[in-house]
């Protein structure tokens, strides 16, 4: 009985101990994106492995490691993999701009990912294009289609979003959406692939990250959340408006994410 107590006592020290090393992770493709935050950041500490670079620290009291993953697919997914393999991680947060596709959207919004998926994942047939599910490496089974942000973070980041203010970076105080995300290894400056992914899968933005990073969370079972803020709108001047809204669009994601960590 005295020795049951003992090992449970030693368990609880043990588990306690390992959660408070977990840390969030933060990661943002560009230097724009996560600039503000590795500012922020207390008792910083940067850690370099081979092309990589973590800044460990403290946001709002949450023990955070923070990456800039570079551009697109392939980038995203090696710097994920290795983040996951290097650091005892407990959630990923992804923070970054996007094009904004729902009709009412403007630079400056906030979209909130329900679900995340790759549009460019896909048969292409002659007169259809079929975006597929992916499958996994091991045992080839089939991913879902959509790849589910986590539903506590979700839900702080709605919380958060009531009590932030935001930049108003259009004509407008910004709208916040909640829904889904398409990630491809494109920038979509064309009106007619920005309306075919509203109408066909109700994505609110495109970006070139969010579901590579979903889909190696998904599989290595870490909750993750893609916080976007709208650049531009996937249209004829999309490459224009992302270089004008690209630093206030990227600094009003980040808000959502210290209001997250701050909700934590
Ligand atoms: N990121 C920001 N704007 C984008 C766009 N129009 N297409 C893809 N990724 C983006």
């Amino acid at each position: 009985m005295y020795m049951k107590k003992i090992i449970i006592i030693i368990w609880f020290l043990f588990s306690s101990v390992f959660c408070f090393a977990q840390r969030v992770a933060i990661v943002g493709a560009m230097p724009e994106e996560i600039r503000l935050l590795t500012e922020a950041l207390e008792k910083k500490h940067l850690i370099k492995y081979k092309d990589l670079e973590f800044y460990t620290g403290y946001l709002k009291g949450q023990s955070v490691v923070i990456m800039k993953s570079g551009i697109g697919k392939v980038n995203a997914t090696y710097a994920t993999t290795i983040l996951l393999e290097k650091f005892k991680i407990k959630s990923v947060l992804f923070t970054g701009v996007a094009g904004g596709l729902h009709p009412n959207s403007y630079p400056g919004d906030l979209v909130i990912a329900e679900a995340v998926f790759h549009h460019d994942y896909a048969r292409d047939m002659a007169n259809e294009y079929e975006v597929r599910a992916t499958r996994n490496i091991k045992g080839q089974k089939d991913n879902p289609l959509l790849f589910k942000t986590d539903s506590v973070l979700l839900n702080l980041a709605k919380i958060s979003v009531r009590k932030i203010s935001f930049l108003d970076v259009g004509n407008r105080n910004p709208k916040v959406f909640t829904g889904i995300i398409a990630t491809g290894d494109t920038f979509i400056n064309n009106p007619k692939k920005a309306n075919w992914l509203y109408e066909n899968f109700q994505a609110l933005a495109v970006e070139m990250e969010g579901a590579a990073l979903g889909q190696i969370c998904y599989q290595s079972k870490i909750p993750f959340l893609i916080i976007r803020s709208c650049s531009d709108n996937a249209n004829n001047s999309a490459h224009l408006d992302f270089q004008t809204f690209l630093k206030p669009a990227a600094e009003n994601a980040i808000k959502v994410i210290l209001g997250i960590l701050e909700e934590m």
